[in-house]
This record gives C-alpha cells, structure tokens and sequence, in this order.
C-alpha cells in the first residue's frame, strides 16, 4: 500500500480537485452565517482561527461551506497527516461502524485495540518489552503518562519546560508553560508540577546542548532533587511553544541523567510524532529511548485517540482499574490507527515528510527576508520565527498579519510560539509538492506586504 496518490482525484472523497480555488471572499457569506450560530451557540472559550466552515476536506485541501477550495497547511494541528478521509482510513472505518461502535474496552475487548497496542510496541524507540494503554486526547493521554510514572517510583514531582505545551485540562495546565490563553484565570493548578529552562539555540545565547542541559539539570537538583522526582516530561521538537528543536545533545543528557537517578523520562510525540518530522518518532533523530512515549495526533487519521507506549515494567505498574475510561481506544478510532499505520509502515511517508523540509527551507531560503530571524524544524513539522530585525525582538504584529492574508488569499496557517512570533507549517503528507509550493508562495507574498 502506498501513500494516497495526491493526484488522483479520489483524495479526500471521489472528485476533490487539489487546487487553491476562491469563489468568494473568506470567509464567504455561507461560512459568515454559520459563524453567527456558532457565536449564539458555542461557548465563547471555543475560539476559531479561520471562520470558515469546512464541507469536504482530503489531501492537502479543505473545501467550505461557500464552495472555497483552500490550501491546508495546518493539518487541523498535526493530526491528518496520512490526508484528510484517506481513502484506506474511511474503508476501515466504514467496515468498523457497521460492525459495532463501542464496547467499552475494560468491559468487553476487542482485537482491534490489541493490534493498536502491539503495533505502537513495535514501532516506538527501543527494543525492550513494551506495554501500550489507549485514550483519546493527548492531554488524557499525558495525565495518564504522569499517574504511571508516579505509581512505578512511588515519587510525586514532575518537571516540565519552559515553552512546553501538554494540554488543557488540569494537570497538563500545570505542565504547560504559557498562560494566555491556556491557563490564564483557571487556576489553581495540580501540585509537585516544576518548570526546568528549556534549550532554546536562537535564544539562549547558543548555548550547546550539553550546557543547556547541565543547566536545567542542576536546577532540577537543587530545587526539587532527584529523590522527589518522579518524571521529567518534554517534547522532543516543541509545538505550541514554537516549535523549538533544543540543541543537539540536550535530550541524551537529560535522557541519561533520568535514567541514572530512578526517573521516568516521558517524550511527549503527540505533535511530533507518527512520521512528521521525516522519522516515526522525533525521540529518533538523536537517538534517545524515552521511558514513556505519549501519542495522539496523528495517529488515527483524524480519529481521536492517544496512547502511552513504554517500558513494560513501568507500564505494568498501576493496578488494574487504575488506567481506563469509557471510551478510551475507540474501535472506530483504533480501526482507523491500523490503517493509517498500515500507510506509515507501508507507504513512503518518512521520505515524503523529508521532502517537504526541503521545499519549505528552499522557499525561505530564496525569500531571504530578514525578518525571518530562523527557519527550523524537521520534516513536515517547520516554522518560520519573525522578529524585528533591527531588535531581534519577537514580531507577534507581524505575524498575525502574514497569517490574516495567508487565510484571505486561501490558505489555512497556524501560528504558535510563546512570543505568538512564529508560523508553522504542518501539511499533510498527501500533499502534492506543486499545492505545497503554492501555499508557501502565498505566505511569502503575505510576508512581503505585511
Ligand atoms: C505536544 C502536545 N502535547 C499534548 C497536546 C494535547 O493534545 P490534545 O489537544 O489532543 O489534548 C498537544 C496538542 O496540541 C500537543 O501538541
């Protein structure tokens, strides 16, 4: 099996054109009117980027309401990464609705969520014996990653880092570094949670990995102490943060300072995992082997489910009743995860993400705009920081300009980024290279104006 031919017109559902094609302004006048519902419907806490309201979606197009075909560089934030209702993704899932919908997995099981298991066994780093759980969100997924790894220490604290994003809810606030719009007036957040400095090489002076890291280490030591800690948890390329790729060597040395002082190292993949940064996992590019391995995303083909997937022992800790929920590992979601695998395996997806790093750095290169102050990132997983040049200062201004043109001229961007300094770039892997080339070149006529 191979990757959804981008061509073809069977992406996304028969007859979708892979094609930018505006047929009003955005967001046109049907999008407009469900946007008024949605504002007298759904709670004001539900912010929306872009207002358009989709109707068909695959490959690297959505398709509104209006009829407007835009250019999707978000992957609704890293998830359909295999394209949008691919084509193996809906048959599987098709075949599962009209099989049953749901069991309850600690009730009643089924293969399906065995195979998911097996299958993530198989393919995070490390050759141990594994045990994966399955949940539906990434922050449920985090959460259950932190009752783990303090049920197998018997230790309580846990550090997260600076930038780090890990969720919503109560504890993955606390992990989470910045407040507005994550945290701000919904404390007070979970206890025993610390914040290290992260490695930050456009920021920290270029600090190399290991000097970041001795940092963040003796801080840890001083200020919590190995004998409390429970867990470290990081991002191995960080993504609301702003897509921050920490110095080499920074993450071996906290992976061997963890591993020499009984503590759980966690990689949080959930952005970065499931073949988006040109390797199945990000933890894999220097070669670390985390403790824990926390997916979502990607995982599923837009299905929502997540996993924890580490050590068995670590794993086997928790008594039985204590990990679970109603609907965590979903047939429906876990039918759609082994056929999106079956693509990640099967497929030539690492290659393809590659590819995309190198359009993408080509495009910024020649656009050679010095208010890009770094293009960086792995795989289809890349960002563009703006600043100010003659500061170096973060330009959220600026940056919220490129992305209100990019979405008028018809292409959906994300920013991220503490400083709200940065656009990445998350496309799908289906996405053909002349559709990518297209949007880009809409970001840097954006980027030009702005
Ligand atoms: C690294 C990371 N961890 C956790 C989460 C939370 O995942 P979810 O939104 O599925 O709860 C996200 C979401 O963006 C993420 O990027």
């Amino acid at each position: 099996m191979t990757l959804v031919d981008t061509t073809a017109s069977t992406v996304g559902g028969p007859g979708l054109p892979q094609e930018r094609r505006l047929v009003t302004e955005i967001p046109g006048p049907r999008s407009r009117e469900i946007h008024a519902r949605k504002q007298a419907a759904v709670a004001n806490g539900v912010g929306v980027t872009l207002p358009v309201y989709i109707t068909a979606a695959g490959g690297g197009v959505v398709v509104d309401a209006d009829g407007n075909s835009l250019i999707d560089l978000g992957s609704g934030i890293a998830v359909t990464t295999v394209g949008n209702s691919a084509p193996e993704v809906a048959a599987a899932v098709t075949a599962q609705v009209n099989a049953f919908t749901h069991t309850c997995f600690t009730i009643t099981g089924y293969e399906g969520y065995v195979e998911v298991a097996e299958a993530l066994n198989r393919l995070t780093p490390g050759d141990h014996a594994k045990r994966s759980a399955l949940f539906n969100s990434g922050a449920e997924a985090v959460e259950n990653a932190i009752k783990v790894a303090r049920s197998y220490t018997g230790k309580q604290a846990v550090v997260a880092f600076d930038h780090a994003y890990h969720g919503r809810t109560n504890l993955t606030m606390a992990l989470t570094a910045k407040s507005m719009p994550y945290k701000s007036g919904f404390g007070p957040f979970a206890p025993e949670v610390y914040r290290a400095p992260l490695s930050y090489p456009l920021r920290d002076g270029g600090l190399t990995g290991a000097e970041a890291a001795k940092i963040a280490i003796t801080q840890i030591e001083k200020q919590i102490g190995a004998a409390n800690l429970a867990a470290i948890i990081i991002e191995p390329i960080l993504g609301e943060g702003g897509f921050i790729v920490p110095a080499e060597g920074f993450l071996p040395a906290l992976v061997a300072w963890a591993n020499a002082n009984d503590v759980v190292f966690i990689a949080d993949e959930v952005q970065s995992g499931f073949g988006r940064t040109g390797d199945m996992f990000a933890s894999e590019h220097e070669g670390i082997v985390p403790d824990l391995v926390v997916t979502a995303k990607g995982i599923a083909g837009g299905l929502p489910l997540s996993a924890i997937t580490g050590r068995a022992e670590i794993m086997d800790a928790p008594h039985a009743g204590g990990l679970g929920g109603t609907y965590t590992g979903n047939p429906l979601a876990c039918a759609a995860a082994l056929a999106a695998i079956e693509l990640y395996e099967q497929g030539d997806l690492l290659a393809r993400a590659r590819r995309i790093e190198e359009i993408i750095r080509e495009k910024f290169a020649a656009a050679a705009d010095p208010r890009i102050a770094e293009v960086r990132g792995r795989g289809a997983m890349m960002a563009i920081e703006l600043v100010d040049p003659a500061t170096g200062e973060p330009d959220a201004g600026l940056t919220s300009r490129v992305a209100a043109a990019a979405h008028a001229d018809g292409v959906v961007l994300l920013t991220c980024g503490t400083y709200g300094n940065v656009v990445r770039f998350l496309p799908s892997l289906a996405i053909s290279d002349e559709l990518l080339g297209e949007g880009l070149d809409v970001v840097i006529a954006a980027l030009a104006r702005a």
